[in-house]
């Protein structure tokens, strides 16, 4: 029996070493941890149990018989984050460059399955040259059918993908069917194609960092969700992250206990808003002293910045907050904040966490390159999110909500269950100067008239009463209660039922 349990370590000890130690090593001069070493970082201690180590590939072509590896360059299982159970796979770059395999996939199908059926987030951990080579359609099937999970999971299960070092083919593919995608900062890479077949095909000279790494996708192409330094912080914000999110699409939000008082009164929200309406003020600020403690998890931080997404938590259950930043372009909706907060209040959708709307829009970007870019199509994808929705919405209006845009940032007409607005609150189709010009152009030159229907429009339209007159907004908040109406209002809210009539699914704006 000894001997037989002493071969089982033997075995296992085999397969932790992966690829081996010169390959480990090689790992580590480039700064990146092994697959072990990660999922030892995302999950609490002693928490993973593994899967399929001793599974190896079936491939016998190009002298692969002489080549197997325990665990063919995937590790799998589940573990927990915070006691919450969480499904796992990380791929193993020192194992024949953590490629996939037939039966690298199918194993990370059985960690698919399994997420599903026991209504658990899934984590996949990527590191990975793409598809085995050498075994040519065995591993284009093989991911084919993580795709095919992929999107049956979605909506149903959190499916979040970090991407940790170079990543091609399949291996963005299926990143990118799911909720979130988080990079390592100068040690990842995310292309469809890399460097050296982009040279081939177009002659273009472009390096991996160039090409796809995380200053690219997480600033410009916004395939990336957020960037961090290194392997460690990018592990341990991803357990940050988890603990906002709900487990599956009908548990409910996590509850973590806050000593956050939520009737908590802040007075110098009372003067956030500039005298003048042109000046800007960080949005960030007004985040922060509505949830707990401070304590917000952004979303795409650094990609159409004039947009804030954010998890946080009132009253100790998650929210999502979808806010205009007037810090940047004014705050205004173009097509990448759009897109942006479309899919940001899609996501809170799914998995039931209320949405809050903190309202500062001037409207839709004019001009040429947003039209010719389609502003129009992505700005429906905004209203179409905020108008299926069915989630708990609150919206606060601080100051500008002009226009469209109005209408779109979770406006009562869309289904706003509680709609508030502070005193400061400007709701117009336009500025009082556009709108002025356009309804008085015979008094352009008369200094004096155009200022006397500036001020009567400022006094008549520049305001929330006209609105609040019409029951479009439900109340107007002094700034500094912001807190405790929000948590109010949740608490109000939380047995909220609304459906929407049955449809095989819909067919919002792509
Ligand atoms: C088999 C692979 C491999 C692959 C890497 N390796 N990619 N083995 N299939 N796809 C092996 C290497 O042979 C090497 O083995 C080890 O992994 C490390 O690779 P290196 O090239 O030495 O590492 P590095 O210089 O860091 O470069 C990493 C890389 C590069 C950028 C990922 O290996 C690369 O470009 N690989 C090919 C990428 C690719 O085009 N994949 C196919 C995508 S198509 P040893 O034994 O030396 O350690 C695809 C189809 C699905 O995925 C599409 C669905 C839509």
């Amino acid at each position: 029996m000894t001997t037989i349990i002493e071969q089982l370590e033997q075995r296992r000890e085999e397969a932790r070493i992966g690829g081996g130690q010169k390959r480990i090593d090689n790992q580590h001069a480039k700064g990146k941890l092994t697959a072990r070493e990660r999922l030892e970082v995302l999950l609490d201690p002693d928490s993973f149990e593994e899967y399929g180590m001793f599974v190896e590939h079936r491939c016998i072509e190009f002298g692969m018989d002489k080549q197997k590896m325990p665990g063919d360059g995937v590790v799998t299982g589940w573990g927990t984050i915070n006691g919450r159970l969480v499904y796992v796979f990380a791929k193993d770059f020192t194992v024949f460059g953590g490629s996939l395999s037939e039966e690298h996939a199918n194993k990370i199908n059985k960690i698919q399955d399994m997420a599903l059926k026991n209504r658990a987030p899934i984590i996949g951990l990527y590191d990975s040259g793409g598809a085995r080579i050498q075994e040519g359609v065995a591993a284009l099937g093989g991911y084919a059918e993580v795709f095919q999970r992929n999107a049956i999971a979605s909506g149903v299960i959190p499916q979040i993908s970090v991407i940790m070092g170079p990543c091609a083919g399949g291996d963005v593919y299926s990143p990118a069917l799911t909720d979130f995608i988080f990079m390592v900062k100068d040690t990842s890479y995310m292309f469809v194609t890399g460097p050296d077949v982009v040279k081939t095909v177009t002659n273009e000279e472009v390096s991996a960092e160039e090409l796809g790494g995380a200053s690219i996708h997480a600033v410009k192409s916004s395939i990336a969700d957020g960037a961090f330094e290194n392997d460690i912080e990018t592990l341990l914000q991803i357990r940050r992250l988890m603990n906002f999110l709900p487990s599956n699409n009908t548990s409910g939000v996590p509850t973590i206990s806050t000593f956050d008082d939520v009737t908590r009164i802040e007075k110098s929200l009372d003067t956030l808003i500039p005298d003048n309406a042109n000046k800007p003020y960080d949005m960030k600020e007004l985040v922060e002293k509505i949830v707990d403690e401070g304590d917000f998890f952004e979303i795409a931080p650094t990609f159409a910045r004039n947009i804030i997404t954010a998890f946080g938590r009132v009253d100790g259950r998650t929210v999502g907050i979808v806010a205009n930043q007037p810090m940047v372009l004014a705050g205004v909706l173009d097509s990448d904040a759009s897109r942006k907060a479309a899919r940001f209040v899609r996501f809170c959708d799914c998995f039931d966490i209320p949405i809050i709307t903190l309202v500062d829009v001037p409207g839709f970007l004019p001009g040429t390159a947003q039209e010719h870019g389609g502003l129009i199509k992505h700005g429906a994808k905004l209203l179409y999110a905020y108008s299926e929705a069915t989630a708990p919405k609150i919206t606060v209006i601080t100051r500008k909500a002009y226009g469209g845009a109005y209408d779109v940032m979770a406006s009562k007409h869309l289904r706003g269950d509680v709609n508030y607005a502070w005193p400061t609150a400007e709701i117009a189709v336009m500025g009082a100067k556009g709108a002025v010009e356009i309804i008085f152009r015979k008094d352009i030159g008369d200094e004096a008239k155009i200022a006397e229907h500036t001020k009567n429009y400022e006094d008549r339209f520049c305001s929330p009463f006209v609105a609040a007159e019409r029951g479009y907004i439900d109340e107007v908040i002094k700034p500094q209660s912001t807190r405790r109406r929000i948590a109010r209002a949740l608490d109000m809210l939380k047995n909220k039922q609304l459906e929407n009539p049955w449809k095989k699914h819909d067919n919002m704006p792509l």
